[in-house]
């Protein structure tokens, strides 16, 4: 591998090209391989990583604490509350502190606005666990996934069901354009993504050779797709009173066997995860004893169905997030 990624934060792929995307890729693939036969070093031994939560998680807060531990690193962990930050200190005073101490920082939390502040005071990488705008590190994961899957990424029919605006519906549609994918976001017209993104991402495709496509009819978006993805209806940090409109716009984007059939059987079912499929969670219970649904965005057939590789994205995200530590944290030779 070459060096260029030593140093860097992680931030948005919009700051990567498609060939570093695919070297990141490589090397995730290459230490899953490792991990599989047992023949891990631990090439970032001694160094320190701080993992700052605002929001809830449990793939991206374990995938950055065993991939540490993997590499050999020290982790420290900050939820939402017990620490300075953003209340009696500012983002950007709490970077300067946690730079003079880390190697490395996690930051998923509101405001795309916090972590770039982060990534510019701190003098250390800094990476995006997720934002209300992007979350960068899921991408590498799903298109891990879809290259374990399909072999290759170029051409590949990608269909997002669901909010497109959100931070997943922004990030798939920025890594699709990065990588020569047919993107397709299949939402109604007020939930498809804000006109300055699309723009770049246009841009972004005429030289990927990749298609962006926004439809509200779920036949159309469905059609010949490769990989159908959804996510929540509502995401964290929205308030509870967006449930209802939500659920009376999405409804007839939901995922069921209907929409894979469209797709055809060859056709994969992507989701980042957690994912209401049941009404085994306190929410989908809430949600059912309210607006009567068993299930939201996906349903629970088509969550359990052969088509359905979430399990093996979520576990990707280990193996991606240790790439993109490794990568940006490695000193060069
Ligand atoms: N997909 C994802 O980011 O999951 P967590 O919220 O559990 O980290
Ligand atoms: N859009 C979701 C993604 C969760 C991984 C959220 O922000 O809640």
């Amino acid at each position: 591998m070459n060096n260029t990624f030593y140093g860097r934060n992680f931030l948005t792929l919009l700051d990567f090209t498609k060939e570093e995307i695919s070297e990141l890729l490589l090397l995730a693939a290459k230490l899953k391989a490792k991990k599989k036969a047992n023949a891990e070093c631990r090439p970032l031994t001694g160094k320190n990583v701080v993992l700052l939560f605002e929001k809830d998680s449990t793939r991206t807060r374990c995938a950055f604490q065993v991939g540490a531990n993997d590499l050999g690193m020290n982790v420290t962990y900050l939820g939402p509350t017990g620490s300075q930050m953003g209340k009696k200190e500012t983002i950007k005073d709490t970077a300067r502190v946690l730079g003079r101490m880390y190697d490395g920082i996690e930051y998923r939390g509101y405001k795309q606005e916090t972590v770039e502040i982060l990534g510019k005071y701190s003098g250390v990488p800094v990476w995006n666990g997720l934002t209300d705008k992007y979350h960068p590190t899921q991408i590498l994961a799903d298109f891990l996934t879809i290259i374990e899957k399909f072999g290759h990424l170029e051409g590949i029919n990608f269909t997002y069901m669901g909010d497109a605006r959100n931070n997943m519906g922004n990030s798939l549609m920025i890594g699709a354009a990065k990588m020569g994918m047919n993107f397709t976001a299949c939402a109604p017209k007020d939930l498809w993504p804000k006109e300055d993104l699309i723009q770049t991402c246009q841009e972004i495709a005429k030289a990927s050779g990749a298609t962006l496509r926004f439809t509200d009819d779920v036949k159309e978006g469905a059609e010949n797709a490769d990989v159908i993805y959804t996510d929540v209806w509502v995401s964290m940090g929205e308030p509870q009173e967006v449930w209802q409109e939500r659920i009376q716009k999405l409804l007839p984007y939901q995922v069921n066997k209907q929409v894979m059939e469209s797709a055809g059987e060859t056709a994969i079912f992507m989701h980042c995860l957690p994912a209401f499929h049941n009404r085994d969670t306190k929410v989908g219970e809430e949600i059912f004893q309210q607006f009567g649904i068993e299930a939201m965005e996906v349903t629970e057939d088509v969550f359990e169905s052969e088509q359905s590789v979430v399990f093996d994205e979520a576990e990707n995200r280990l193996h991606t997030i240790k790439a993109v530590m490794y990568a940006t944290m490695r000193e060069p030779k």
